[in-house]
């Protein structure tokens, strides 16, 4: 069975769609495609149906990455059909965790940060509001998360398997 990872922000239009973007691309580059699936979505209702943020695709392109699909916001069904859900900052991470009404699914709620090697940030931080610059550290930062969250998912699928 593939492993589903999941990724959360507000908008679902700047870092959660960055990350889904670059993880694919890493995924394809190591031959992973079928086994790891990539989706993102947001907590919010506010972008439903738009695709990624201009400011932030730019950024992307800037570091050879594409940038792709259209928000949606996160549902409570997305508990069960992910293995892994990746919250942006401790804003999403609660968010996400107040529609866990059973308290079941704290295990698959992840901060995105918890993944980096390289970076001591703890959250992405929201670009919406700023400059160019925010744009960039964002993906800096998950291009960091996204190989050791790699790196993680290769390592629990060999523990299984
Ligand atoms: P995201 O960024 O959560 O990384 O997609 C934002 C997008 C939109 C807004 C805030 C953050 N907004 O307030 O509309």
């Amino acid at each position: 069975m593939a492993y589903k990872l999941l990724f959360v922000c507000l908008g679902n239009i700047c870092r959660s769609p960055s990350a889904e973007n670059i993880m694919k691309h890493l995924v394809n580059q190591t031959g992973l495609s079928k086994e790891i699936i990539c989706d993102s979505a947001g907590t919010s209702s506010y972008h439903i149906g738009s695709p990624p943020d201009r400011r932030m695709s730019a950024a992307a392109k800037l570091r050879g990455i594409q940038l792709v699909g259209e928000a949606r916001q996160f549902q409570r069904s997305d508990f069960e059909k992910f293995d892994l859900i990746l919250a942006m900052d401790r804003e999403n991470y609660r968010d996400i965790l107040a529609l866990d009404r059973s308290q079941q699914y704290k295990d698959k709620v992840k901060l995105m940060c918890d993944f980096c090697t390289r970076h001591n940030l703890k959250e992405v931080p929201d670009p919406y509001y700023g400059g160019p610059e925010g744009f960039n550290q964002v993906i800096d930062l998950l291009l960091d998360a996204c190989e050791g969250l790699l790196n993680y998912v290769i390592s629990q699928q060999q523990s299984v398997n």
